[in-house]
């Protein structure tokens, strides 16, 4: 069993010295690489002069001096290298080797595939040289590349190439020099083999931007995507964020070995090859959506992250929930508003709610860690881009603006905090968000309880919201209420209050823990539509009849909360199911129901996009979080009761509209078609609910002669849910034909891991032991270990197989790549809710897991806090 120390921002101190100036020498060989460093040193406080302390890991210590002398006294420990300066400005020269061939936790430099690369955030420059390894050192670097000319013909680094040639030997050297100062976690390197696929961009100033993509050979007809979302992303930051690019030339790298989506080194975004490469047969609408919107997400941290950085990780939601609101702002922008905030939210729910409501629980800006790497997280990434979108919602657009504004004259070039962020808004809109800074440091979903009284004589309707705050020490949130209401024809009516009038939708505050509003001349009982646009991230209490909620799913106009009505419906309606199948009683589906949702499918003011979400049954997760005990097979039996339900009253209805849609159109990328493949799959999906013959080979048929991968998926995804022949025969052939592909085969393994039917430890044994498989690769591991831990009802199976089958495989990572480890670690996160047997079961799961020799502290936070 290991320890970790914490880790507490209120610990924090400025640096005691500086780096303005960092020049490397990365000289790769086959065996190792030699890295040189010469770094200008100065002192950062008027006091004594203290000891210098550069952060080092794993690495093989050659020689420090300073420039021009022969030797220094120095210390050397496993983590640092410390001397004593003998003046306040200094220039060191530190050389070192480091072994990147088998760096396997893939944080430093490392090699994928044959490709070298680097990963720095957030500490892994600490892996490549000896260096103050933290946000506040701000530098500029020049980095010079040597290596062999035939095995890496490309070197690349940060900012611009300045100069190049051939050595001795059958080697070459490039140099890059950086023109911003930047902390080392932006800094990147890249040598390999690589082709190269470039467009470019013209700024509103008429600046002329080289975009340059470089994959492995073979992939580049899988750019043009990728390049697309590039321009689209410098366009709009430039027309809805006033923001230009400052380099003149833009680059990304693909690799396969990456620990997560991508990073957005400056002027080098280095990306996991899933989330950059695409074309209609080797990715999804859904693939080709989230690359888009992961290339918006990198290249918008040019500003929100690398101009203005975090002055140490504690404030990593500054620029990551900043960066996901403008991501977001974008993919709606660009796509249907409604169709992405539905998914957002659905995103948001199935994981940051859970995280907070599990052991793993955090505020967006932590108090302390043991491990930084563990809290890139849901919570830190959605739920902070929700604290944002808050301070939109109630500043508009027009302050929100101003507040950009600010923050960059203020802060461009700086390592600033969540504080700056928020007091530029303040500035900029004349407000005071002293409390809603509690957003910040507390944790837990906030619950808001509201009741309602229409007063007949008086013609008026209260609205009474009340907080129920998650901790015992939680202080009141301050949040923003989006609201409307509906009279009984489903028009929205007029709100006033105290006299005025504020239109038919406003935006209310809550400040205190109960707080009333008042609504004047109402003549008839009003239907509220509350929270539209879901404007805080709050768990909503409210008695609701279910005719309202049928009526809210018909008439609501904001298509959010149309959305949630339904959402709402079904799952009162998967609640009463599972209380008949715990009571052995024969489930019925209540008529109410089915025609709400029949009504939802015949809509006429619905687009497909919207009616493909609306009339999917609610997610596992979301329904075993609200069960009052934590039973994923019975959730999941009602669940598929009523989803066959609804496929037997429609249909006809899904079979015509199935056939409709069912063009065989050359595949083109777009908001409006990619909603109509997903109606077009959805009711594919509820036919083969049907134990039908037909239906089979409708599936198999589309699998057969699909023209792209999403439709051929989810002919394949509505396949597995049935056990036949087809089904086999399908997954067969999938594997034939991508099993040389890195990117198309994990969703293979992915799809049949999370299968509803067919799924088991057996067959996740079977599945490690194909020759696609490699335990090393970090996607694999997600898509196979990842997938199955996500399966609730397998995961979580009686015999406890499931938690034993992770419990290894944690182990296993736990030894090369304890980031990929401990993300796996957080399938536990149901402890707390678990009974009897089951809960000794997963106790004595992370019970081995905690006694392991060398435990990272990366799974030993996770498995710890679990266990607590
Ligand atoms: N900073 C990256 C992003 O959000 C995420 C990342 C973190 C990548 C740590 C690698 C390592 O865009
Ligand atoms: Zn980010």
């Amino acid at each position: 069993m290991s320890q970790a120390n914490t880790i507490y921002l209120k610990d924090y101190q400025e640096p005691d010295y500086l780096i303005p100036k960092t020049q490397l020498t990365v000289e790769i060989f086959d065996d190792c690489a030699r890295v040189s460093s010469r770094l200008s040193i100065k002192k950062n406080h008027s006091g004594e002069r203290r000891e210098l302390k550069l952060n080092g890991e794993n690495l093989s210590f050659i020689s420090v001096k300073y420039v021009g002398e022969e030797s220094i006294a120095y210390d050397l420990c496993d983590k640092y290298l410390t001397i004593v300066p003998k003046s306040d400005d200094f220039i060191l020269e530190i050389v070192n080797e480091i072994d990147p061939k088998n760096n396997k936790a893939l944080e430093g430099l490392y090699q994928s595939g044959d490709i070298y690369c680097t990963q720095n955030e957030p500490e892994g420059f600490r892996k490549i040289c000896y260096y103050l390894d933290r946000s506040d050192v701000m530098s500029s670097f020049t980095t010079r590349i040597e290596a062999d000319k035939v095995d890496f013909p490309r070197l690349l680094s940060n900012g611009n190439l300045i100069d190049s040639g051939e050595m001795t030997g059958d080697r070459h050297y490039a140099v890059w020099e950086d023109p911003f100062p930047k902390p080392c976690y932006l800094f990147a390197l890249v040598a390999g083999d690589l082709a190269k696929v470039d467009d470019n961009f013209t700024t509103k100033s008429g600046r002329e931007i080289a975009l340059e993509i470089f994959v492995d050979h073979g992939n580049e007809d899988r750019c043009e995507h990728a390049l697309e979302s590039l321009k689209k992303s410098m366009k709009w930051d430039e027309d809805r964020f006033d923001l230009e690019y400052d380099l003149d030339l833009y680059m990304i790298v693909a690799v396969d070995a990456f620990n997560m989506g991508a990073m957005e080194n400056k002027g080098l975004n280095i990306f996991n090859s899933t989330c950059a490469l695409a074309n209609p047969d080797t990715a999804t609408d859904a693939n080709f959506f989230r690359i888009e919107s992961i290339i918006a997400h990198e290249y918008f941290h040019n500003w929100t992250g690398n101009r203005v950085t975090c002055r140490d990780w504690f404030q990593l939601t500054l620029k990551e929930g900043l960066t996901v609101f403008r991501d977001q702002e974008f993919s709606a922008d660009l796509n249907s508003r409604a169709v992405c905030r539905i998914e957002d939210v659905r995103a948001l729910r199935d994981s940051q709610f859970v995280e907070d409501a599990g052991p793993n629980a955090h505020p967006i800006k932590p108090a302390s860690y043991m491990e930084i790497n563990n809290f890139y997280t849901p919570t830190v990434y959605e739920k902070g881009a929700e604290v944002i979108r808050m301070i939109h919602t109630m500043i508009g657009e027009s302050n929100f603006q101003l507040g950009m504004k600010k923050y960059f004259d203020l802060f461009d070039g700086k390592a600033v905090t969540t504080e700056d962020f928020v007091h530029s808004m303040e500035v900029a809109s004349g407000r005071d968000f002293k409390q809603f800074k509690r957003w910040y440091s507390q944790s837990g979903t906030p619950t808001v309880q509201v009741t309602s009284k229409f007063d007949e004589g008086a013609d008026t309707f209260t609205l009474t919201f009340t907080q129920k705050l998650k901790n015992k020490s939680d202080q009141v949130y301050h949040l923003p209420v989006k609201l409307g209401l509906l009279d009984s024809n489903g028009e929205e009516l007029e709100l006033i209050m105290q006299g005025k009038s504020f239109g038919t939708e406003t935006v209310l505050e809550l400040h205190t823990d109960s707080q009333s509003f008042v609504f004047e001349g109402l003549k008839e009982k009003p239907v509220p539509s509350l929270f539209r646009a879901f404007s805080a991230p709050i768990i909503l209490e409210m008695e609701t009849k279910r005719e309202d909620l049928a009526f809210l799913l018909s008439y609501d106009s904001d298509s959010f909360n149309r959305y949630e009505a339904g959402q709402r419906l079904a799952k009162l309606e998967i609640e009463s199911l599972c209380e008949a199948l715990r009571d052995n009683k024969v489930p019925q589906v209540d008529h109410l129901v089915l025609d709400a949702f029949s009504k939802l499918l015949r809509s006429a003011n619905a687009d497909e996009a919207f009616k493909a979400l609306a009339f999917a049954v609610p997610s596992l997760v979301s329904i075993t979080e609200q069960q009052k005990e934590f039973s994923p097979v019975i959730a999941q039996k009602a669940r598929e009761i009523l989803s066959h339900a609804l496929a037997e009253a429609n249909e006809d209805y899904l079979a015509e509209h199935f056939n409709r849609y069912n063009a065989k159109e050359n595949y083109v990328f777009n908001a409006e078609n990619m909603g109509l493949r997903s109606f077009k799959n959805m009711c594919l999906h509820y036919l083969l609910k049907l134990p039908k013959a037909d239906y089979i080979s409708l599936a198999q048929d589309q699998y057969d002669t699909a023209n792209n991968l999403t439709d051929r998926f989810a002919a394949l995804q509505a396949l597995l849910q049935t056990q036949s022949t087809a089904r086999d025969e399908a997954l067969e052939h999938f594997y034939d034909l991508w099993k040389d592909d890195a990117i198309v085969i994990n969703k293979w393994f992915a799809a049949q891991a999370g299968a509803p039917v067919g799924s088991s430890d057996q067959l996740i044994k079977k599945l490690e032991n194909v020759e696609a498989f490699d335990i090393q690769n970090p996607n694999k591991v997600r898509c196979l270990y990842g997938a199955f831990a996500a399966n609730l009802p397998q995961f979580h199976k009686e015999d406890g197989s499931g938690y034993h089958l992770i419990a290894d495989k944690i182990i296993e990572l736990n030894s090369f790549n304890p980031q990929i480890a401990a993300g796996l670690s957080k399938a536990f996160k149901k402890f707390g809710a678990l009974k009897g047997q089951q809960k000794d079961f997963m106790k004595k799961a992370l019970e081995k897991i905690i006694a392991v020799d060398d435990l990272s502290p990366d799974v030993y936070e996770i498995v710890s806090k679990t266990l607590k």
